[in-house]
């Protein structure tokens, strides 16, 4: 049978990889920390379980909903967006509602690009960019998130290749997956006037903008100047109310992009289940004092690593936001995928290497917090006796901005 060569040609998913990695090494006897994947771990709030519940009764529960969304999950998000980052957004016009915003940032590339047009993809990211990217026939170029540019593209690089072949569409993503990097508003500003300038439709994946450790609440692409022009952000209640598993999701921004969104869901979709945009209603317009529970819990599971890390010997970034800690290899321990595999050998802990989000992620591994604390004080137990005992600080390049 014919497969297309996009399929065949593809690499396997990194998280697909990384879940038979820790199947494998339970069949081998090993008993496995997993802090590979970033699986919220939380129990959702109870309004919003009921509200799904309560919802699924109501006659209309099982049929087709609105593909672009519910009028009522619609104004939710607006209102969220009005209340969380003071910027007001149109239900009908400027809002589209998703299974998930994986699902909404992999049909991006099929309403931005043609065929062999190029947008512009972070490395180390999310690996989704770059799929959504080839499989809508584009081409990836990679702007590298080093240290010295604190971990933000580097807009003069991007000028620059663009009198080549200019790129039309820019994936960023902040606050930053693996980094925990906060990009301040200033920073959105000189990106959204890049993607004026040069006609770039700016993307931003907003997944852990309610999961932050920064006294002020990380900005939204939405509140500088110009980003209703090219901008559009996705924004997901997989983290914020722990409910990954639900796929409720949505893209905010640009009319033009969102009717693109909208287009596209209606001809390859089919909408949210309608109890799941209830509960995602009453998540959005009610107390949000459940998010500041859970941004406390990840705060001290994040102190915890960070500083059982340090003093392992190992050369952390603390993060601003998120729920992941990203860590340089220790000297001598070979690339970060010999690293990783042999911290999962020998104790047990699996990690990602940081090669699984792309080149400039070599050198680095990243340790998820979705775990309980003593699950985390356990790994960092067998990481101080097992092959990590000998780590040693490796100097300059993760540390502060
Ligand atoms: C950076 C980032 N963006 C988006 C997502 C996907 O979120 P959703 O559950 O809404 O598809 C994830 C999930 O792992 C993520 O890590």
């Amino acid at each position: 049978m014919h497969l297309s060569r996009k399929v065949v040609h593809s690499p396997r998913y990194a998280f697909d990889i990384l879940y038979s990695t820790a199947e494998r090494a339970r069949a081998k006897g090993i008993d496995v920390i997993n802090l590979g994947a970033g699986m919220p771990d939380l129990p959702p709030p109870g309004h919003v379980t009921r509200a799904l519940v309560d919802a699924i009764d109501e006659p209309s529960s099982s049929q087709y909903p609105p593909s672009a969304g519910e009028g009522h999950f619609l104004e939710a998000v607006a209102t969220y967006y009005r209340d969380r980052f003071g910027v007001e957004l149109s239900p009908e016009e400027e809002i589209v509602a998703l299974h998930g915003s994986k699902v909404g940032m992999s049909r991006l590339p099929l309403a931005i690009l043609d065929p062999g047009q190029v947008a512009l993809v972070p490395d180390p990211a999310y690996p989704v960019y770059s799929s959504a990217v080839h499989f809508a026939s584009g081409m990836a170029r990679l702007m590298p998130l080093v240290a010295a540019n604190g971990y933000l593209p580097d807009i003069g690089r991007v000028e620059a290749a663009q009198r080549d072949t200019p790129a039309r569409l820019m994936f960023l993503n902040y606050p930053n997956v693996p980094t925990g990097v906060v990009a301040q508003r200033s920073q959105l500003a000189s990106l959204i006037k890049l993607g004026l300038r040069e006609d770039i439709a700016i993307c931003n994946d907003a997944a852990y903008c309610d999961i932050y450790y920064t006294k002020e609440p990380p900005p939204s692409l939405l509140e500088v100047d110009g980003a209703m022009e090219v901008g559009v952000e996705f924004g997901t209640l997989s983290n914020t109310y722990q409910v990954p598993g639900w796929r409720i999701g949505y893209a905010v921004g640009s009319r033009r992009i969102i009717k693109a969104l909208k287009d596209l869901e209606a001809h390859l979709d089919s909408g949210l289940f309608r109890p799941l945009q209830r509960a995602g209603s009453s998540a959005l317009t009610g107390s949000q004092e459940c998010v500041a529970r859970y941004r406390s819990t990840y705060r001290r599971r994040r102190d915890l690593v960070v500083l059982g890390l340090t003093r392992l010997g190992y050369d952390v970034l603390t993060p601003e936001a998120a729920c992941y800690v990203w860590a340089r290899v220790p000297l001598g321990a070979g690339s970060s995928e010999v690293f990783c595999a042999n911290l999962l050998e020998q104790c047990g802990v699996l990690v990602l290497a940081g090669t699984a989000l792309g080149h400039h992620g070599e050198g680095f591994f990243r340790v998820s917090l979705t775990a309980e604390d003593e699950v985390l004080e356990e790994a960092l137990r067998r990481l101080e006796v097992g092959t990590a005992a000998g780590a040693r600080h490796r100097s300059g390049g993760i540390g502060p901005r």
